[in-house]
């Protein structure tokens, strides 16, 4: 029987102009409803692998398929959304509601849709009092949470999300976990903060330099120590029984 995979990557290799072998025939297959951890240090290619997958770079080698269509470099695809490392790069409107409205407008959707969505996704996020205000002076955590809302309003199919608990308060990353915990799409999420994507995600990705270097059920791989180790990373404590003691200085 044939499996159904929403997102596939064959042998994609990427360099920039200043800087090559950025990735390096990276091959991985996702299944539809899935939600997968993508983690490895800084510098190893996360956030340049998802600027691919959504369509804003352009592989000099390999193939992309979403949804059973090959991904087109520069146009813009509703089904594909992404959540940029720095939320900077996602809002640029005057008002967050325009920024929140921008990716319904684009589809064409009926005004009142629109709108509807705006209102829902800045619920969401517990950003709605912030709809009138101006992005660019929002706290760091506000334009995180400002920025999500944009990618919820579009209601993908495949969401690239990256590092979304950056600069969030402990309750508003609660809130993000939950939401990302009730989403019945497509996810892909890198981050840094393991104990998140140990809540969200069932299977993890491994990269360092470039190279997928072990794919796997998420606590499987996460806790193997000396892999964690080898990649500048290290075993969540949560995964490690406590010892009480550890942190007692007295
Ligand atoms: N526009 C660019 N031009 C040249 N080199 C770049 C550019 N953007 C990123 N790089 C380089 O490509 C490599 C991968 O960067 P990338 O941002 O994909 O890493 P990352 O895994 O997302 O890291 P982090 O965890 O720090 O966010 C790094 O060596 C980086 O310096
Ligand atoms: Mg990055």
């Amino acid at each position: 029987m044939k499996e159904n995979f929403i997102l596939t990557l064959e042998n994609l290799s990427f360099s920039y102009p200043d800087k090559s072998d950025v990735l390096k025939e990276v091959c991985f297959r996702i299944s539809s409803s899935e939600h997968v951890g993508l983690v490895g240090p800084n510098g190893s290619g996360k956030t340049t692998l998802f600027l691919l997958l959504c369509g804003i770079l352009t592989p000099q080698s390999g193939r992309i398929t979403a949804m059973g269509k090959r991904v087109a470099a520069g146009r813009f695809n509703p089904n594909i959304a992404y959540l940029f490392q720095s939320p900077e790069d996602q809002l640029f409107s005057t008002t967050l509601f325009d920024d929140v409205t921008f990716g319904p407008l684009n589809m064409a959707l009926p005004q009142e849709e629109v709108e509807l969505r705006a209102a829902r996704s800045l619920e969401q996020v517990g950003c709605s009092s912030l709809s009138e205000r101006a992005p660019h002076h929002l706290s760091g955590g506000e334009k995180r949470l400002a920025a999500f809302a944009t990618v919820l309003s579009m209601m993908p199919d495949i969401i690239l999300l990256d590092e979304p608990t950056s600069n969030l308060d402990s309750l508003n990353r609660r809130n993000v976990i939950n939401i990302i915990r009730q989403m019945k799409q497509t996810l892909m999420i890198c981050s840094h903060d393991l104990e998140f994507l140990l809540e969200t995600c069932q299977r993890v990705i491994l990269i360092d330099r470039g190279r997928i270097i072990r794919e796997g059920p998420i606590v499987e791989l996460l806790s193997d120590e000396r892999l964690m180790k080898s990649h500048n990373l290290e075993k969540p404590h949560s995964l490690t029984p406590h010892n009480r003691l550890s942190h007692d200085h007295r």
